[in-house]
C-alpha cells in the first residue's frame, strides 16, 4: 500500500509534492516523508503521523526535484525510522508495495556487512541499489528488479544524478505526468491532475527516468521505448470537498449524479460483441470482490438468481484465489473493485482467466490494473472517491451490476427495468432518501456510546446489512456485525442486551412477516431495534426510518444511504475523522 509522488521542475516544486501527498493520503497515513535535491545533495525529512505533521519540517525549504511518500504500515510499526524515504549510500527511495523476500535479501547483504536501519521491507531496495550500482542507475535497477519478489512501485533519487528521478514498478500502479516545464509521477492520478492532464500509466517491467525536460522509458531488457501521454478524463476539482465538512459526506451527496452518469455511459457504450456472446452462453456467474465491493457481489448474486435463469455465487476475492474452484464451463466471473488495484481481486481475476472463465471487471478507475487483465470492463462514473469508506462508488457498483445482469435477463427474454425507469425513478428515490440525513444524525446522537450493533437483512437486504455494518465498523470502530435476519437466533441473540442496537433493513414485502418475527425476538430479549424500511409496517414499538419504495431488487441502491449517514454521523459525534479511519487504507495493493 502507501502513496508515492514526485516532481522535477524548472521551479521549486515542494508545494506540489505536499499537495500530492495530501491527495494520496487515502492510501495510508501512518507516516509521511520527502527527499529532495538541495545544493547537489539529497535531504530527507520524515515523520510519524499524518502528512500534515511533516509540513512544519518543510517550512522554508525549496527544491526543484523531490519525491514523497505517505505510508500504510505493513512491515514495521508506524515510526519516524520506518517512515520512507529510505537511504543507502547515494540512493534514496520511496516504495509502495511489499518485498516478499526481503528477509533472504537482508541475510545476503549482511554477509557483506550491510545492515538496515529500519524494520521495513522497503529499505532493502535502497541497499540493493547501492550494492549493484556501477555508475548506471538504469542498469542497477534492472539488476535489483531481478532479485525482488513481490509487488512494488518505486521512485529513486541518486546523488550522482542531480535533478533526475528514476521510477520502476511491478503490479502496483505508477503514473507519470507531463506539464509545461516539469515532469511528475504518482501512485494515482488525483495527485497530479490539478497540475497536468497529460498522463502515462507505466507498464510492469518499464523503468522511467524523468527530469524537467523529458521522460525516457526503458523496457525490461533496457531498450528505450516510446510511451504515450494521454489526457486524463478526471476533472481537476474532483478531489476537492467543496463546502462539505468531509469527503465522505460530499460523496454521499454525489450519489444521484454518479448513478445518472454511470447509467448514461453504459447505455451509450453497451457491451462488446464478444461479451454479449459469452453472456448469452453463460450458465453461471461468479461475483468476486473485497470489502464493500464484495457486498456489491452479494447483491449481484441475489439479482442474477432473481431476474435470470442463471445460477450465481459471490465470494471474497481473497478466498477464491486460494481454493480449488472447479468452475463450471461457461462461467462468467464478475470482478468488482472501486480502485481496480486491490491485490486480492487482481490475482483472483488472473486465476479465473487461467481457469477459462470470461472475466468482466466493474471498476471506478479507467485503465486500472484490473481493466488490463479483464476481458471486458464496465467503468462506473462515480468520479474520484477520497474517503476511505466507500459510498458513491458502492451505489454505482450496484447500478452497474443491475445494468449488466439486466442485459443477461433480456437475452433470456425476461422483463427488466429499462434505463429510463432507472434514470428517473431510481434517481428520484435516492434524492428523497438523502433527506434522511438529519434524522440519521439525531439517531446517531441517541445511540452514542453503544458498544455492539447488528445489521440484519434478508436476501437483497442482507447485502445492505453487510455494507451498513462495514461502514459503521470502518469509521466508528464499534463492534458491528452484518448478518442475515434469520441467523440472529443461531448465536448472536446471546449478545443482545441494553448495550446493543439492532438495525434491521426491511424492504421486501414477501419477507416482511419473517423479518417482523425477528424484531419480536430481539424485543423479547430486551434488545433495541431500529428499522430502515420502504414498507408500511404495523406498529412494533420500535423506531422506524422510512425511505421511498421501489421493487426489492432495486432497494439496495437506495436503502444503503441511511446506513452510510448513520455510520458517518456516529463517527462525527464520537469526534473521529470519518475520511481517514485508523489502520485502514482505501486501496489495498498488498496481500
Ligand atoms: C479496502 C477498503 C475498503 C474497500 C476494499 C475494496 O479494504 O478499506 O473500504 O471496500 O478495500 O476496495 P476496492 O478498491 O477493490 O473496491
Amino acid at each position: 500500500m502507501c502513496g508515492i509522488v514526485g516532481f522535477v521542475s524548472e521551479k521549486n516544486c515542494l508545494e506540489e509534492i505536499k499537495g500530492g501527498l495530501e491527495k494520496l493520503e487515502y492510501r495510508g497515513y501512518d507516516s509521511a516523508g520527502v527527499a529532495f535535491f538541495s545544493k547537489g545533495k539529497i535531504s530527507t525529512l520524515k515523520k510519524k503521523g499524518r502528512v500534515s505533521s511533516l509540513f512544519p519540517l518543510l517550512q522554508g525549504k525549496t527544491s526543484n526535484c523531490g519525491i514523497g511518500h505517505t505510508r500504510w504500515a505493513t512491515h514495521g510499526a508506524p515510526s519516524d525510522i520506518n517512515a520512507h524515504p529510505h537511504r543507502c549510500g547515494k540512493f534514496v527511495i520511496v516504495h509502495n508495495g511489499i518485498i516478499e523476500n526481503y528477509g533472504e535479501l537482508k541475510k545476503e547483504l549482511a554477509k557483506k556487512d550491510k545492515y538496515p536501519l529500519s524494520e521495513t521491507d522497503s529499505e532493502i531496495i535502497a541497499m540493493l541499489l547501492d550494492n549493484c550500482y556501477k555508475g548506471d542507475v538504469v542498469e542497477a535497477v534492472r539488476e535489483v528488479v531481478k532479485k525482488l519478489k513481490g509487488a512494488f512501485a518505486v521512485a529513486v533519487l541518486c546523488e550522482d544524478f542531480v535533478g533526475k528521478i528514476f521510477l520502476f514498478k511491478r503490479e502496483n500502479p505508477l503514473i507519470v505526468g507531463r506539464g509545461e516545464g516539469f515532469f511528475c509521477f504518482a501512485s494515482d492520478s488525483p495527485a497530479l491532475i490539478s497540475h497536468t492532464p497529460l498522463l502515462c500509466k507505466m507498464k510492469d517491467g518499464d523503468i522511467c527516468e524523468i527530469d524537467k525536460t523529458q521522460a525516457i522509458f526503458y523496457e525490461e531488457k533496457g531498450k528505450i521505448v516510446e510511451r504515450v501521454f494521454i489526457p486524463s478524463s478526471l476533472k481537476s476539482d474532483s478531489a476537492n470537498k467543496g463546502d462539505f465538512q468531509s469527503f465522505m459526506l460530499k460523496e454521499i451527496y454525489d450519489i444521484p449524479k454518479a448513478i445518472k452518469n454511470t447509467l448514461c455511459k453504459f447505455e451509450k457504450i453497451g457491451l462488446s460483441s464478444l461479451a454479449q456472446k459469452k453472456l448469452r452462453n453463460a450458465n453461471h456467474f461468479l461475483f468476486l470482490g473485497c470489502g464493500s465491493a464484495y457486498h456489491a457481489c452479494v447483491y449481484g448474486k441475489y439479482l442474477t438468481e432473481k431476474i435470470t435463469p442463471l445460477c450465481a455465487s459471490a465470494e471474497t476475492a481473497g478466498e477464491y484465489r486460494y481454493r480449488r474452484s472447479n468452475l463450471p464451463k461457461n462461467t462468467v466471473v464478475v470482478a468488482v473493485s472501486q480502485s481496480g488495484e486491490t491485490a486480492d481481486t487482481v490475482t483472483a481475476v488472473k486465476k479465473a482467466k487461467s481457469e477459462g472463465a470470461f472475466v468482466i471487471a466493474i471498476t471506478n478507475v479507467p485503465s486500472s490494473t484490473i481493466t488490463t487483465f479483464a476481458h471486458e470492463s464496465l467503468v462506473t462514473l462515480a468520479e474520484v472517491e477520497i474517503a476511505v469508506a466507500a459510498t458513491k462508488s458502492y451505489n454505482t457498483q450496484l447500478v452497474a451490476l443491475y445494468w449488466l445482469v439486466s442485459e443477461v435477463a433480456l437475452m433470456h427474454k425476461k422483463a427488466t427495468y429499462g434505463a429510463v425507469y432507472l434514470g428517473e425513478k431510481l434517481r428520484s428515490a435516492i434524492i428523497k432518501t438523502l433527506d434522511v440525513a438529519e434524522e440519521m444524525h439525531r439517531i446517531a446522537k441517541r445511540y452514542l456510546g453503544i458498544s455492539k450493533v447488528f445489521f440484519l437483512g434478508k436476501n437483497f437486504d442482507y447485502a445492505t446489512a453487510l455494507e451498513g455494518a462495514l461502514k459503521m465498523k470502518e469509521i466508528s470502530y464499534i463492534q458491528v456485525e452484518g448478518i442475515p435476519s434469520g441467523e440472529i437466533k443461531h448465536g448472536p441473540l446471546a449478545l443482545i442486551d441494553e448495550n446493543c442496537l439492532v438495525v434491521h433493513i426491511i424492504t421486501d414485502y414477501t419477507l416482511l412477516d419473517k423479518c417482523l418475527n425477528v424484531v419480536e425476538e430481539v424485543s423479547a430479549r430486551g434488545g433495541e431495534t431500529l428499522i430502515i424500511t420502504s414498507l408500511n409496517l404495523p406498529d412494533k414499538g420500535v423506531k422506524v426510518v422510512k425511505i421511498p419504495k421501489l421493487d426489492a431488487e432495486l432497494m439496495p441502491i437506495v436503502s444503503v444511504i441511511p446506513t452510510q449517514f448513520l455510520a458517518y454521523f456516529m463517527a462525527v459525534e464520537m469526534g473521529l475523522d470519518a475520511d481517514k479511519p485508523r489502520n485502514l487504507a482505501k486501496s489495498v495493493t498488498v496481500e
